[in-house]
C-alpha cells in the first residue's frame, strides 16, 4: 500500500489523480477511477451549462460512492464562461475535491473554504505553486514540460521540476505529466512528490469515452509524435501530432495571428475526433507518454498494475541498498 498525506487529505485508496480532461472527463471514466481506488476529476466546462454539470456530478455518484472531485479550469477561451457559476454548482452538489487550473485560485478560494472543499490546484512553475500554497490550497499538482495540454512556457520537465518544487512548497505534490506505468510511479515518488496525476494514459483506458480509433492511434503512436502549437501565442499546448496541428505551426511561424488559426483550433473540431474516431478531424489532446502506452486496460487494470510495479520496484530498491556487498 502507498500511504501519504494525497490519499489521506482526498480520502483515496491510491496516491493516482485522473486529472481533468476536456470532453473526455465524464462519469464512465471518472466513476472507474473512483472505483479503482484512484482520485478521477470530472471536467466542468466539458458541461454546457452549470446545471448540466449538476446532473453529470448526480450521474457519477450513481455509478460510484467513492470520492471523486471536479476540475475547474480557467483560461481564455473563443466562448468566456461564467467559471463562477461552475464553482457555485460544483459546491452545491456536495462536491467536496475540486482541481483548479489555468490560473490563480485565489477568487475561487473563500466560496470553497467556506464550504469545506479540499483544492488541489494544477500548475507548470514553482513559482505558482507557491502562490497557490499561499492562497490556502491542500495540494498542487506540477505539470512538466511533459504533459498533455498547457505545460506553460518555461520548459522545464519533472526530473528538475518536482525536486525544484519540494524544496519550496510544506504541501504535498502531485507530480503531473509524462506519467503512464509504475516505473513513472515510483520515480515521481522518489522525486519528492506523494502522488502522480495522469491525463493521456487515463485517455487510453476501456471506459474513457472516446472512440477507439483514437484510442488505437495512441497505442501506435511513439513518444516522438505530439506537437507544440500555439508556441508564438505564448499560449503553448502539447497535442497529438496530426495535419492539423502542423498546419497550425506553420502558420504561427509564419507570422500568423491567432485569427488565422482560430478555425483551427476550435475546441468542436477537437470533440469531433473523440466522436468520430477521425484523428485528422481536429486538434486532440496527448502527452509525450503516448510512447509508453501500448495496450487499451480497464482503470482497475491500470490502477493496480501500476502500484503494484511501483511497489515492487520501491522494494527492490530497498532491498538492493540493505544487501550486504
Ligand atoms: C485529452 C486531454 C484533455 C485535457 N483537458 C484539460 C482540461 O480541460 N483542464 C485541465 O486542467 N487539464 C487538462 N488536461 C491535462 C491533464 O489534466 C493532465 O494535467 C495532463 O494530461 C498530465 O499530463 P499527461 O497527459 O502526460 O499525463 C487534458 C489532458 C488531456 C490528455
Amino acid at each position: 500500500m502507498l500511504t501519504n498525506r494525497i490519499t489521506e487529505i482526498f480520502g483515496v485508496e491510491h496516491p493516482i489523480v485522473q486529472g481533468g480532461m476536456q470532453w473526455i472527463g465524464r462519469a464512465e471514466l471518472v466513476s472507474a477511477v473512483a472505483n479503482a481506488g484512484a482520485l478521477g476529476m470530472l471536467t466542468a466546462l466539458t458541461q454546457p451549462t452549470p446545471r448540466d454539470l449538476r446532473t453529470e456530478i448526480a450521474r457519477c455518484r450513481d455509478m460510484t460512492d467513492k470520492p471523486f472531485g471536479v476540475n475547474l479550469t480557467v483560461l481564455p477561451s473563443i466562448r468566456p464562461m461564467p467559471h463562477m457559476e461552475y464553482a457555485e454548482a460544483i459546491v452545491e452538489s456536495g462536491i467536496t475535491i475540486v482541481e483548479t487550473a489555468g490560473s490563480n485560485p485565489a477568487p475561487f478560494m473563500p466560496l470553497f473554504d467556506a464550504a469545506g472543499v479540499k483544492v488541489i490546484h494544477k500548475c507548470t512553475s514553482v513559482r505558482h505553486a507557491i502562490k497557490a500554497q499561499q492562497v490556502g490550497v491542500a495540494a498542487v499538482s506540477v505539470d512538466g514540460f511533459e504533459c498533455a495540454g498547457h505545460p506553460g512556457e518555461d520548459d522545464v520537465p519533472n526530473l528538475v521540476l518536482i525536486p525544484a518544487a519540494r524544496a519550496a512548497l510544506d504541501i504535498p505534490i502531485v507530480a503531473s505529466g509524462g506519467i503512464g506505468t509504475g516505473r513513472g510511479l515510483a520515480a515521481a515518488l522518489m522525486l519528492g512528490a506523494e502522488g502522480v496525476n495522469m491525463g493521456t494514459r487515463f485517455m487510453c483506458t476501456v471506459e474513457a469515452p472516446l472512440h477507439d480509433n483514437v484510442k488505437r492511434a495512441m497505442v501506435e503512436a511513439t513518444e516522438l509524435q505530439t506537437d507544440l502549437i500555439m508556441r508564438p501565442l505564448r499560449n503553448t499546448a502539447r497535442v497529438a501530432r496530426n495535419s492539423v496541428s502542423t498546419e497550425i505551426i506553420r502558420i504561427l511561424d509564419g507570422g500568423g495571428v491567432f485569427e488565422d488559426v482560430r478555425e483551427l483550433v476550435a475546441g468542436a473540431r477537437g470533440r469531433t475526433v473523440y466522436e468520430t474516431g477521425d484523428v485528422e478531424a481536429g486538434i486532440w489532446t496527448a502527452g509525450l507518454v503516448v510512447g509508453l502506452i501500448d495496450d487499451i486496460p480497464t482503470c482497475a487494470e491500470l490502477v493496480s498494475r501500476m502500484v503494484a510495479e511501483a511497489e515492487a520496484l520501491i522494494c527492490g530498491a530497498v532491498a538492493m541498498i540493505a544487501a550486504p556487498v
